[in-house]
């Protein structure tokens, strides 16, 4: 064994871990606990004066009359635009850079409070050329470059709703979203690229979406590196977006907006094959993200050097990248491209020449550093490093404690950050520097916010595993699903009724009162800390021609934590073979994109189904994981099975 491993070893038995005392002894949130305790409605609003400026002071706070739907601040008015760039722009802090910009070819760009600033008020008057006003839709799909901060804040500057779409998603994806949300206009690029290669973005999205009826306008970036080739653009509807900046008048006041303006649309994945449009509005949203961004963090804007490794087209870039650290006046490093571009140095090569001190990820990036081994972070001075974060899936502690170890050089607390699309920000983590941490919990709600377990008979648990729910609405939930309040109220708010938000994950509460959390209850698969729908991807495949029927559960995975398994069924007498198989997984990338391509398609003649014709993914799910089959009795024919788990037997040889 090597001498890390030995330490590793030996921390495995470690079950706390103090704050070291450089923290202590400068920091209290003592005195927040015990506000949020008292009253946390009084703690919220206090909170609202403290770290937003208001255009028009709010005097409700909580309006809880009509629940499912719950309002904060209602009465109150604000610019979400003007509280992440004017007011640091006008208290002299407009040289400050917001972001440090690298691109994939070590390309820099240092983007200050007051650039970002002229960039989004140009882009405003921009859109509003373009014919956007407040409430309308604006679609971005976009890579890791800036001016996604600029359309986002434009957007927020003119009440526009902002729908952004991971890059990383194919355009039949940005198709569907754009479809529903009705946007007006698309903000996107001419090319994106991603380890060297490059995708014709445009052309792409052109043949995709060019049809849309709502879809007036297509704005254009010219992306960071090479343009070869033309890129098509249709006069009246395309422009390019340097020269729409160009044109535009330089001054754009912020709009006066009321606090339940809505914000922005996030797609996310939920139990059936339909993406759920998550919508949130300003003031609420505004302040969880500022709030939890200074908290959690420790954050200090004069002194920090603040990375989010995230892809802003998730919840993460949008709390974590955006709205909270420009709201607190933070300077960020943003990074174009992949953790092993130009060579797996970058991330440590970056926090090195930036010192940056607060450091954000998912453990499934902790994970893949690991298998590449320590020498490459070693080779780099991480001593500017104070805190570390992870997001988006569980952690093992094995994970936490090389990323305590060989990143945080032993020093560094970690929050272990459990959030979703849907709270907006954090709500249970702990607090850097205050709270005793144990490797693999999310630890304790933060101030304010009201977690608890449930059994399946609505009975709370006080210890022990149970149902994930919030019990009091806080200021960054979601709002609604766009234009489908029957679905939200099914979705999050029919099993224990109106007042109690049912997260859909399972957890544990040790005897201190820690979350552990388990893992998703529903139909929702966790691969890299992404969030997939089986149903979605089910559908996808059984789209292609060849396919008769489809069932799609999740393996576990040492790297990714989760990978998608698919049971697969063929029409007619055609045979599944590598060609097929390639054939499919392409097709879904297509469909949906690279990070849905099943890891495993496993040929079935039929699927495991009860008398009255549903899948019984359970059983799927069981297979997958090498477990024991459960009760197969129920199964109109229980022969089945067992040729599904000798198919899944013979893959996994054939594997090693
Ligand atoms: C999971 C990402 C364990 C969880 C911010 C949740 C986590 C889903 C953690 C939301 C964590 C997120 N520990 N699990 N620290 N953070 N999850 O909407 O299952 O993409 O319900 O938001 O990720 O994923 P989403």
């Amino acid at each position: 064994m090597t001498d890390l491993e030995v330490a590793l070893e030996d921390m495995l038995a470690v079950e706390r871990f103090d704050p070291p005392a450089e923290f202590t002894r400068r920091r209290s949130v003592e005195a927040d606990l015990a506000a949020a305790n008292a009253d946390s409605e009084q703690f919220w609003a206090d909170a609202a004066r403290d770290l937003l400026t208001w255009e028009k002071p709010f005097t409700q706070v909580l309006d809880d009359s009509n629940p499912p739907f719950y309002t904060w601040f209602a009465d109150g008015e604000l610019n979400l635009s003007a509280n992440c760039l004017d007011r640091h722009v006008a208290a002299g802090r407009g040289d400050r850079v917001a972001f440090h910009w690298r691109g994939e070819e070590g390309e820099r760009r240092d983007v200050s409070y007051a650039q970002l600033l002229a960039d989004t008020e140009r882009l405003a008057n921009g859109l509003r050329g373009l014919g956007v006003v407040a409430g309308d839709v604006v679609g971005i799909f976009l890579p890791m470059i800036p001016e996604v901060a600029a359309a986002m804040l434009a957007c927020a500057r003119i009440g526009a709703v902002h729908n952004v779409v991971f890059g990383g998603f194919a355009p039949s994806a940005v198709r569907e979203r754009m479809e529903v949300s009705e946007a007006k206009v698309l903000i996107t690029v001419d090319g994106a690229r991603r380890k060297g290669r490059r995708a014709e973005v445009k052309a792409a999205v052109d043949a995709e979406l060019g049809d849309l009826p709502a879809l007036a306008h297509i704005v254009v970036v010219r992306g960071p590196g090479e343009h070869p080739g033309e890129v098509p653009m249709t006069p009246g509807r395309d422009i390019w977006y340097d020269e729409l900046l160009a044109a535009a008048d330089p001054h754009c006041p912020a709009v006066s907006l009321p606090a339940e303006h809505p914000l922005f649309i996030l797609y996310s994945s939920g139990s059936t094959a339909k993406p759920k449009g998550i919508l949130h509005t300003t003031a609420g949203y505004l302040l969880g993200a500022t709030y939890t961004h200074r908290m959690v963090f420790d954050l200090d804007a004069d002194t920090d050097v603040y990375w989010c490794s995230a892809d802003v087209g998730w919840i993460t870039g949008h709390s974590y990248i955006v709205y909270g650290p420009l709201s607190n006046g933070a300077t960020s490093v943003m990074y174009e491209g992949a953790p092993d571009y130009p060579d797996r140095d970058i991330w440590w090569q970056l926090i090195e020449e930036y010192k940056v001190t607060v450091f954000y990820t998912a453990p499934t990036a902790i994970r893949t550093c690991i298998k590449w081994g320590p020498e490459y972070p070693g080779r780099h001075d991480l001593s500017s490093l104070r805190v570390l974060g992870t997001v988006g899936e569980p952690i093992n502690p094995k994970a936490w404690l090389w990323y305590h170890l060989v990143i945080g050089g032993g020093r560094c607390p970690i929050v272990d950050t459990w959030w979703q699309t849907e709270t907006g920000s954090v709500l249970i983590s702990p607090l850097a520097g205050v709270t005793t941490t144990k490797p693999g919990s999310a630890t304790r709600a933060l101030p304010g916010i009201s977690p608890a377990l449930l059994g399946e008979d609505g009975a709370p648990v006080t210890e022990g595993t149970g149902i994930l729910v919030i019990t009091r609405p806080w200021p960054s939930m979601l709002r609604t699903l766009y234009k489908d309040d029957k679905r939200f109220v099914e979705t999050y708010f029919s099993r224990f009724g109106p007042t109690t938000y049912v997260v859909g994950d399972a957890a544990r509460l040790d005897a201190d009162g820690y979350f552990w959390i388990i893992g998703r209850i529903d139909d929702v698969i966790n691969v890299s800390g992404h969030r997939l729908s089986t149903a979605e991807v089910e559908s996808a495949i059984v789209a292609h021609e060849a396919v008769a029927e489809a069932a799609v559960v999740a393996e576990p995975d040492e790297q990714t934590g989760q990978a998608i398994v698919a049971f697969v069924t063929l029409a007619g007498d055609r045979v599944g073979d590598a060609s097929v198989e390639a054939e499919l997984r392409d097709h879904v990338a297509r469909r949906i994109g690279k990070l849905a391509r099943p890891r495993r398609i496993i040929w079935a003649d039929d699927l495991p189904k009860t008398r009255s014709g549903k899948i019984m993914r359970r059983l799927l799910r069981d297979v997958a994981a090498g477990r024991e089959l459960g009760d197969v009795t129920t199964l109109r024919d229980p022969a089945v099975m067992a040729v599904i788990a000798d198919r899944v037997r013979g893959a996994r040889d054939d594997e090693e």
